[in-house]
C-alpha cells in the first residue's frame, strides 16, 4: 500500500471519529504499529514531504505470498521429479557405466592424454555409458582467483574443454553432478555453468546429488551419485558412502569423487536393502596437485575411472582394479556372447 493511500485511509478514519490506533487498524487493515507512526507524524510534523519515503520500499505482503505460492508449485514439481528419477537403458545386451570425476579441466597437471583416451573409448564403444561426479573444471574464482593465473589456459579455454568433453559423450552421459569447484561460481554469483552447458542435453542433473533407479531389461538398481558424502574418513575412502547407505537411504551403488585418492570400489552389507551393495570413490585426472600440497593434503596419482557392467537379466559385474580398456574389451566380448 502506498504512503499516500495509508495516510488518506487513516485521515478518513479520524474524520469518522475513530481515535485509537487499534480501531483505526481494524478499519483500514493497516498494522496498528504503522498507524501509531502515522498518527505521530500527523500530530508533530510541521512540514509536508513529496517523494520517496522509507515506507515506499516495503513489499506488498499479499503480492509476495501469491508469488511464493506460485513458486511452490515449481518446487513441488521439482521435488516430485527428484523422488522418481529413472535412467532406463534400452536394448537387450549388457551395458557398461563408467564413472568419471575430478577432471579439473584447465589445470596444468591434468593427464590430458589419459582423459582424451578414456573419453574416446567410452564414446566409441557400443553399449558404454558414463556418469560424471563433478569438478569438471578448476574454476579458480573469488578468493582463489590468483591460482587461475598459474594455469596453462584461461578460464574461458577451461570452459571450452568442459564443453568439448560433454559434447563427446552426448547421448552416453545420462547423469551429471557438479563438484565443489564447479559450484564456486554458483555460490559466489548464482552462475551455474554446468547447468548452462548441460541445458538441452538428455541427462539427470544435480548441483549436489542425483539419486535414481538404473533400469536395463529386467534389472533395476538404485544409485546415489554425489561429489562428496558427509562423514568422510581419512582412513577409509568409502566410509562416508557406506555410512549414508546404512543410516539413511538404501542404494545398490553409491559413488563420489573429490578426495583425489586412487579409485576404489568396496562391497559392504546394507541392512536396509538386505544385500551386498557397493561404495565407490573415484580418483582424479590430476597427476599432481600444487593446491593440495599448499594446503597440506597428499595428492595421489590414480587409475581415474571405475566401470560397472550390467546385464538385462538383472546380473551385474563390478570389476575392481581393472583398466577402462580391459573393462570395455570385456563388455564387447560379453555383448557378442550374450
Ligand atoms: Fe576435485
Ligand atoms: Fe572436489
Amino acid at each position: 500500500m502506498e504512503t499516500q493511500d495509508r495516510l488518506e485511509k487513516i485521515c478518513n478514519a479520524l474524520d469518522d471519529g475513530l481515535i485509537t490506533s487499534s480501531s483505526i487498524s481494524l478499519r483500514t487493515g493497516i498494522p496498528a504499529r504503522t498507524v501509531r507512526r502515522y498518527l505521530e507524524k500527523i500530530k508533530n510534523d510541521g512540514y509536508e514531504i513529496h517523494g520517496k519515503t522509507p515506507d515506499d520500499y516495503d513489499e506488498d505482503g499479499e503480492a509476495t505470498i501469491d508469488y511464493l505460492l506460485d513458486r511452490q508449485n515449481k518446487h513441488d514439481k521439482l521435488l516430485e521429479k527428484e523422488q522418481n528419477q529413472i535412467v532406463n537403458l534400452s536394448g537387450d545386451k549388457p551395458i557398461s557405466v563408467t564413472l568419471f570425476s575430478d577432471i579439473h579441466w584447465g589445470n596444468a597437471h591434468v593427464d590430458y592424454r589419459a582423459l582424451v583416451r578414456d573419453t574416446n573409448m567410452v564414446r566409441d564403444e557400443e553399449g558404454a555409458y558414463a556418469f560424471c561426479l563433478g569438478d569438471l573444471g578448476d574454476n579458480w574464482v573469488g578468493k582463489l582467483g590468483g591460482i587461475a593465473a598459474e594455469q596453462e589456459v584461461s578460464i574461458l579455454q577451461e570452459k571450452s574443454g568442459i564443453r568439448w568433453w560433454l559434447e563427446q559423450l552426448s547421448g552416453k552421459l545420462p547423469v551429471v553432478v557438479s563438484g565443489n569447484h564447479d559450484n564456486r561460481t554458483k555460490y559466489l554469483a548464482h552462475v551455474d555453468y554446468v547447468q548452462d552447458m548441460c541445458r538441452g542435453m538428455n541427462l539427470l542433473y544435480g548441483t549436489d546429488q542425483v539419486m535414481f533407479t538404473l533400469k536395463l531389461g529386467e534389472g533395476s538398481w538404485k544409485w546415489k551419485c554425489r561429489h562428496q558424502f558427509k562423514g568422510n574418513s581419512q582412513w577409509n575412502e568409502t566410509h562416508a558412502i557406506e555410512r549414508d547407505g546404512k543410516l539413511y537411504e538404501g542404494f545398490d551403488f553409491g559413488a563420489h569423487g573429490h578426495f583425489h585418492k586412487p579409485t576404489i570400489i568396496r562391497p559392504y552389507y546394507q541392512q536396509l536393502l538386505r544385500r551386498v551393495c557397493y561404495a565407490c570413490n573415484i580418483g582424479t585426472y590430476k597427476k599432481s596437485d600444487d593446491f593440495a600440497i599448499r594446503i597440506g593434503q597428499t595428492p595421489h596419482h590414480t587409475e581415474y575411472t571405475a566401470t560397472v557392467i550390467y546385464y538385462p537379466d538383472g546380473r551385474c559385474i563390478v570389476p575392481n582394479g581393472t583398466t577402462l580398456e580391459d573393462n570395455l574389451r570385456f563388455l564387447r566380448w560379453t555383448r557378442e556372447n550374450f
